[in-house]
């Protein structure tokens, strides 16, 4: 547990200039190749850091508000202790330091947290008192180290004109099947806000079935226990492109799947013979150790097997963000099979998967999302989640023609009631984002989804990924003219996107990466959208 501490010395005014900070006794220095190509091309603020100190996970900060934000690090001088321990066992005190500028010398805020082994020695300081609208840069001190700076920035203020948002939104990490030079090159586009929507770690291991496809090797086990998932952020955390995009912006975050396990589904594992009350303990040990490693808000402190992880966060009148959890609460995917309860393609003949009541949200969330719609007075709404919403009628690979169990095509009701809610409300400029499924996707949700003529009533991007392997192109694009509202797909590369956007118009741009196996990866521009204001459904630019 960490325990917020009032520091003597901290200020809460930004005239401190020039206070005398605690001097660390070792300054962390950018090492390694990687590391060094990182620093070539983007700012000085990711860093990873030099072994011997605790700060080899780097720093973060997270759900930006107006007047605060959430600074994150996790003290572990060996990250991969194979005890999941961090290589420290002693609680140890923490100084955080918010400043006005880059060099830290206008301290605006200091504190003091313990850190201690019940959250693997993580901190998670949930600053107020900011301004609003500004870019703030922070660090932490301990074990006479000192962490690298990161840089955060805080929310316009709810009635303040914005003129100009950039955020990016990334999805499907998989360690072993690449570099992620995605995330640098995110980081280097300087966006204000970068959200990670799911697959943040992949639980199981490539490396033991498919070698031939491991691009750089880890050690771990499929991940079943809180060590084991400890060390699986842990070792995503040692990448020096995930710590330079965590250090350059606050994030928001979502979890898809494989933070537990591939297509679990509330309290249902995929492997039929495990019981809820056994999957609801190693879930428990999953989201404790995804609130460990992410800058979330204390009451995301996880309480056994659940953890509160919808958020919605306004940027000004500009755009309000509704982060939604997709997995938590959903209903026991429709149509399972009697020997495993993976997503699979079922035909027509499976009528449970359009059951008024069955829910993805869950009805609570639910609830949630759309009193949420009918108070929304920003320009723009993005709702951001884990996977496609569009409906999408496709051919298995067994030759079956239907609709994928295990994503919003398994739970069509609930995906009504959404986009109902959407209409009723008259919820101005929706756009969801979305992961999942390793491609890009531009799509017009429409008030009918089995009548391509009917109105769009919301806007849909989806993300490739920043290494998983893609869907297989020839198959799924001979799918599109069965669902002819799906402007846009390719599944064929990695990468993320990015999201220019201003009260006229959203510009929304599909980027991917040269090559996975390259760490030096280069960067390009696949395809690029445009949303008016008032006219939902992307146009491509
Ligand atoms: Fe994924």
């Amino acid at each position: 547990m960490t325990k917020q501490i009032p520091s003597s010395s901290a200020s809460n005014g930004l005239s401190r200039r020039g206070i005398p900070l605690l001097r660390p006794t070792r300054r962390t220095l950018l090492t390694g190749t990687t590391a060094a190509v990182s620093m070539a091309l983007i700012s000085r603020y990711g860093r990873a850091s030099q072994s011997g100190t605790p700060f080899t996970l780097g720093v973060a900060s997270g759900a930006p508000t107006s007047d605060g934000v959430v600074l994150w690090t996790r003290l572990a001088p060996e990250p991969l202790a194979p005890d999941g321990s961090g290589g420290i066992t002693e609680a140890a005190l923490v100084t955080w330091e918010i400043a006005a500028d880059e060099a830290m010398r206008q301290v605006v805020q200091r504190g003091t947290v313990e850190a201690d082994r019940r959250l693997a020695h993580s901190v998670h300081v949930e600053v107020a008192g900011l301004q609003p609208n500004r870019p703030y840069w922070y660090r932490f001190i301990a074990l006479g180290a000192e962490s690298p700076i990161g840089r955060t920035r805080t929310a316009p203020a709810a009635t303040d004109n914005v003129d100009h948002l950039r955020f990016a939104f990334a999805s499907c990490s998989h360690y072993e099947l690449g570099y992620f030079s995605a995330y640098r090159h995110m980081a280097a586009d300087d966006p204000d806000l970068v959200l990670f929507l799911g697959d943040y770690i992949y639980e199981y291991t490539v490396s033991q079935e498919y070698a031939d496809r491991t691009v750089r090797k880890h050690d771990g086990p499929t991940a079943v226990d809180l060590v084991g998932y400890r060390n699986r952020y842990a070792l995503h955390r040692t990448d020096p492109d995930l710590q330079t995009l965590h250090a350059a912006a606050p994030c928001l975050v979502t979890w898809d799947d494989h933070e537990v396990e591939n297509d679990y589904a509330n309290e249902w594992s995929q492997v039929v013979a495990t019981t809820p009350e056994a999957f609801l303990r190693r879930r428990a040990a999953a989201y404790q150790a995804y609130y460990e490693h992410m800058p979330l808000r204390a009451r995301s402190l996880p309480h056994g097997s659940t953890l509160r992880l919808h958020d919605r966060i306004r940027f000004g009148n500009l755009v309000t963000f509704s982060v939604l959890d997709g997995r938590q609460y959903r209903s026991q995917q429709p149509c399972a099979r009697p020997d495993t309860r993976r997503g699979y393609v079922a035909p027509d003949s499976c009528t449970e998967r359009v059951d008024e009541n069955r829910t993805l949200l869950g009805f609570e969330q639910e609830r949630w999302l759309f009193d949420g719609f009918k108070t929304a007075d920003t320009a723009w709404n993005v709702l951001a989640q884990n996977q496609l919403i569009a409906q999408l009628r496709q051919k298995g690979a067994d030759g079956v023609v239907g609709h994928w169990t295990e994503g919003w095509d398994g739970y069509a009701a609930g995906r009504r009631r959404m986009l109902e809610a959407i209409d009723q409300t008259r919820l101005t400029n929706p756009v969801f984002i979305g992961g999942d499924i390793h491609s890009f996707w531009a799509t017009d949700l429409k008030a009918d989804l089995g009548d391509p003529t009917s109105k769009t009533i919301a806007t849909e991007f989806v993300g490739t990924s920043i290494t998983s392997d893609g869907p297989p192109y020839q198959r799924f694009m001979e799918m599109l003219p069965e669902n002819p509202h799906v402007r846009f797909f390719d599944s064929r590369q990695r990468g993320y996107v990015r999201v220019d956007l201003t009260r006229r118009r959203m510009e929304t741009s599909f980027l991917v990466i040269s090559d996975r196996r390259d760490p030096k990866a280069t960067v390009s521009t696949m395809k690029r959208f445009v949303v008016e204001n008032g006219k939902p459904g992307g146009v491509a630019d």
